[in-house]
């Protein structure tokens, strides 16, 4: 047996392990979130494209989980962030993912608690927010005045923070889709395919495409690769690709790559929607968007700590999506969302 780690964090590890000549995708985790994963894959290969889990094994500590090895997909090739590291994309080649999506999102819409990902939302109120961001650092940064790609804004963390912690202590019910829940371009294999299933199960279709929209916007091309570079060991081309982020003063600008929105913009449309077509009348939509969207800018990473550019950069999305912009519909969505997100390419 050859074993090669490709990444490997305390308890967490994986990597490919082969037997006779063949490949298998192993993961190793604490407990608790291997029975996460576990639950997440019994779920999800019910109605997505997933490899097959053909071991499981649980020690005192920690849980194993042994899959065959997807062969459609290598550093160069398969998954979604191969599309953001080739100039030669065709936006057609998101189609399979994205009918995918629709199909298994029509088909399983409902009203639920929504709580499989709630790893990325709800538990981080405590463990993240509530550590990261000090009264001190708050203070420091509140009603600052800034400028991204020309539009003025007015830092209001300490009144967003107490405004999500509200949002997050209500327990209600979310319309919501059987999902993968961290539909983030490593995870996404083309084919299609998908991955890690720690979050996957009933979640709401808001945080879904919050954690899409983010990851889209500032994480994928800009901020994983730059503050979690493990993760992208075997995707060094993606620093070719990184987002182009200015500061002069309190201005700052940034523009992604174009293929990046116009992935978003097309999910809004041939996902979500025929979703809310089926919905009729989702009138909260903007209010879970927006409280999602806000988890995931500031509680996957600590803001505080990074640079001031980045920082400020992620203060500015936060501060435009959750006090700026109202939208009641998806199409006034796209054209805010035009307005502050412009693109290279
Ligand atoms: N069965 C498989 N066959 C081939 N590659 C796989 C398989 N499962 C996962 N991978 C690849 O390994 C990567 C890491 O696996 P996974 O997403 O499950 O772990 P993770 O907890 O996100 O870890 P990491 O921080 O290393 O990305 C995936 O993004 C995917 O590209
Ligand atoms: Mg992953």
């Amino acid at each position: 047996m050859i074993k090669k780690v490709f990444h490997r964090n305390g308890l967490r590890e994986n990597g490919v392990i082969t037997v006779e000549g063949t490949d298998f995708f192993y993961k190793s985790l604490p407990l608790v979130f291997f029975q996460k994963e576990l639950n997440g894959y019994k779920i999800l290969s019910k109605y997505y494209p997933v490899p097959n889990l053909i071991r499981i094994e649980k020690g005192d500590n920690t849980g194993l989980l042994v899959f065959e090895y997807e062969n459609s997909v290598d550093t160069k090739k398969g998954l979604l962030i191969n599309l953001f590291t080739n100039k030669k994309v065709k936006t057609e080649d998101f189609n399979p993912l994205l009918e995918l999506y629709k199909k298994v999102f029509l088909k399983t819409l409902k009203k639920d608690k929504g709580k499989a990902s709630d790893i990325f939302f709800k538990d981080r109120i405590s463990t993240r927010l509530e550590k990261f961001y000090s009264p001190k650092f708050i203070k420091s940064i509140n009603d600052k005045e800034v400028f991204l790609n020309g539009n003025k804004l007015k830092l209001q963390l300490e009144k967003t923070i107490s405004t999500i912690k509200s949002f997050f202590k209500k327990d209600g019910l979310h319309w919501c889709v059987i999902s993968q829940g961290d539909p983030n371009d490593l995870n996404l294999g083309l084919k299609p395919v998908l991955f890690d299933y720690e979050a996957a199960g009933w979640n709401p279709l808001m945080a879904e495409f919050a954690n899409l929209f983010v990851y889209n916007l500032i994480q994928g091309s800009y901020l994983g690769p730059v503050y979690s570079k493990a993760s992208y060991k075997r995707h060094k081309e993606i620093y070719k690709y990184l987002d182009k982020v200015r500061l002069s003063k309190n201005k700052l600008e940034h523009k992604t790559l174009s293929l990046r929105r116009k992935f978003v913009f097309m999910y809004i449309k041939k996902v979500l929607m025929p979703c809310f077509h089926k919905i009729e009348n989702y009138n909260g939509w903007y209010e879970e968007f927006k409280n999602y969207f806000a988890m995931k800018i500031l509680c996957r990473f600590d803001i505080s700590k990074m640079p001031k550019k980045d920082m400020i950069l992620s203060l500015c999305f936060l501060e435009y999506f959750y006090n700026t912009i109202n939208p009641k519909s998806f199409n006034e969505f796209l054209s805010l969302t035009k307005k502050i997100w412009l693109v290279q390419r």
